[in-house]
């Protein structure tokens, strides 16, 4: 595979690992919960969510629930056009990355391709982290980026990972300040994390389509011709030497056979219209399953028999769909409708350019099932969580969206939005969106990083939940369930090979005062078929006892490094 260089790159590669887990800081009063009760408690991890604050860190505060579970990304990062004003600020240990640090990055800056590159890297780890193996990233582009993007996601994803590059008519007018060529279009690059697992859904049809189903059954059920004869590629004999066989026309009715009778005598083969030997779009076992809706008709102009298929409109009860296809022309993704939407949910101008709804609309429907998770790390005015919503109201879905915004419009904006289109915005044309779409959202800001080193010192120590989160995530690797904790016992949940103890409160005087001692090992209940990992500020058990009980001990806080894998 081709390598992509840029400047800054060894310094960026790891830079993901290094860093700090957060706390994440709920903001009840910011949240749109069910009920009146706005208390920290039901403000939760595992509602929809807003997260403000700089992605990076908020995809690896992210990591420890989240990982491996989200169906569907979408990112809308800067183009970087020249004309953003986004600024290159994560903290890499490097005198060069420090020299770019809080610049704003403009046309006249020789290294903003570099620069654009040393952002996107870590966070493009992270997020690839946050998907599911049959899930799918959707990352809107053009031109400026989107070269360099393909060859980055190549890296991070892998090629053999690469869906397709929709190309978005965003602009129908074109783009008259463009010098050359007024540029209409822009693209939604599309990868997975495991290209055998992940199946994007078909679409409903369109009127046009649904008109291409212009025959009739007698019961009334609709259908449209379609060859029996494969098309395009590998298409010849010799690439599927199975898929040539005879198949026999009853002259007089068109029924078909695959045995020559004394009624179906016309021998028909699959021969493309240059002569050669082509082949059968379907073998002889379907060919057989399929039989009652294959017919054969003489083809106009020539005097000879041709075999056709009855394709219907509704199989299984089920209109049929339509496969996704790589160009999305329709005014649905227009850019300007995203502009005039926004303002009349906001009721007035605020940022400039968000994406139609009907564009995000589309990438959810085609990318996830009714209880998907749906994250968007470059939020904006959150369309994503609109689509999500009016999707979840159409279809009865359940789906959740993450999102994450760092400018200080994330509750003004951001969240705004999506306060108002679930309450209901009255002046808006969609019934669903005047009356409402539902659902909930939890709020939260990023807390400090959690320094383990600081548990010795006691400064700054994180609460029983953050610091469990943690050590659960980073022994374990496996996905921390908050509602599983029970502090009395200790308890902080189980993985596939362990149940994981935390003996922890954020006081001096008791990480000083606490060890495991035969008591506690005693209290942690009778011994189940998994090992006990349990994490203490210190022991008083020798190695005997431990194993006795099947406890794996891990010492606050150096230990938790030790056992990460
Ligand atoms: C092009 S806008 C996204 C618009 C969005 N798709 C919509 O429909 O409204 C990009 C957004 O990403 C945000 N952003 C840029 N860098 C970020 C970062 N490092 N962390 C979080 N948000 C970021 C910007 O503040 C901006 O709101």
């Amino acid at each position: 595979m081709a390598q992509l260089n840029f400047k800054g790159k060894q310094f960026v590669q790891n830079h993901h690992l290094a860093v700090k887990y957060r706390e994440l800081i709920p903001r009840p009063a910011l949240s749109l919960v069910e009920g009146k009760d706005k208390r920290a408690g039901n403000v939760r991890l595992d509602d929809s969510l807003i997260i403000h604050g700089d992605n990076l860190v908020a995809l690896k505060a992210l990591l420890p629930t989240y990982a491996g579970k989200v169906k569907c990304i979408y990112i809308d990062p800067p183009y970087n056009t020249g004309n953003e004003r986004w600024a290159y600020n994560d903290n890499v240990n490097s005198p060069m990355m420090q020299e770019w640090l809080g610049r704003v990055v403009d046309r006249d800056d020789l290294t903003r391709h570099d620069k654009w590159l040393c952002m996107m890297t870590p966070r493009l780890k992270l997020l690839r982290e946050l998907l599911r193996d049959d899930g799918a990233i959707f990352i809107s582009i053009d031109d400026n980026e989107q070269h360099h993007l393909r060859d980055l996601m190549d890296e991070v994803f892998g090629e053999e990972n690469f869906i397709t590059n929709f190309s978005i008519k965003a602009n129908p007018r074109g783009r008259q300040s463009d010098e050359n060529v007024a540029t209409l279009h822009e693209y939604c690059l599309c990868y997975t994390r495991g290209i055998d697992e992940v199946i994007l859904n078909g679409l409903p049809l369109t009127q046009e389509n649904i008109d291409e189903y212009d025959q009739q059954d007698k019961d009334g059920k609709k259908w449209r011709e379609l060859g029996l004869r494969q098309r395009g590629a590998a298409s010849l004999r010799e690439e599927r030497p199975e898929m040539f066989f005879p198949i026999y026309v009853n002259s007089k009715n068109g029924i078909v056979s695959l045995e020559k009778t004394k009624d179906h005598t016309v021998e028909v083969f699959p021969r493309k219209s240059d002569g050669r030997d082509g082949r059968w779009m379907w073998g002889k076992k379907k060919v057989m399953d399929e039989i009652n809706r294959i017919y054969g008709r003489k083809v106009s102009g020539r005097d000879e028999f041709d075999i056709f298929i009855k394709d219907y409109l509704n199989r299984n009860g089920e209109q049929k769909t339509a496969k996704p296809r790589s160009m999305w022309l329709d005014s649905e993704v227009n850019t300007e409708l995203g502009g005039k939407l926004l303002k009349l949910i906001l009721e007035r101008k605020t940022i400039e350019y968000p994406k139609p709804l009907g564009l995000l609309k589309r990438i959810v429907e085609i990318a996830t099932d009714k209880d998907s998770i749906i994250l968007d790390s470059f939020a904006g005015s959150g369309t994503t969580a609109h689509a999500v919503l009016a999707l979840n109201k159409e279809d009865g879905g359940n789906r959740k969206f993450i999102l994450v915004e760092m400018e200080d419009y994330t509750d003004t904006i951001t969240a705004e939005r999506v306060r108002r289109v679930i309450r209901g915005v009255k002046t808006a044309k969609d019934e669903n969106l005047k009356k409402g779409l539902g659902g909930t959202f939890s709020y939260f800001e990023l807390g400090k990083p959690i320094e383990m080193e600081s548990i010795l010192s006691g400064k700054n120590l994180p609460s029983y939940n953050e610091l469990a989160r943690y050590v659960f995530y980073t022994a374990t690797g496996e996905e921390f369930n908050e509602k599983k904790i029970n502090e009395k016992k200790n308890f902080i949940g189980e993985s596939k090979e362990y149940e994981v103890y935390l003996f922890y409160k954020p006081d001096l005087a008791y990480l000083k005062n606490t060890a495991l001692t035969l008591d506690k090992a005693k209290e942690l209940g009778k011994v189940k078929t998994k090992k006990r990992l349990v994490f203490a500020p210190t022991k008083y058990l020798d190695q005997e006892k431990l194993d006795g009980y099947r406890i794996v001990f891990a010492q606050l806080p150096f230990e938790i490094y030790k056992l990460a894998k």
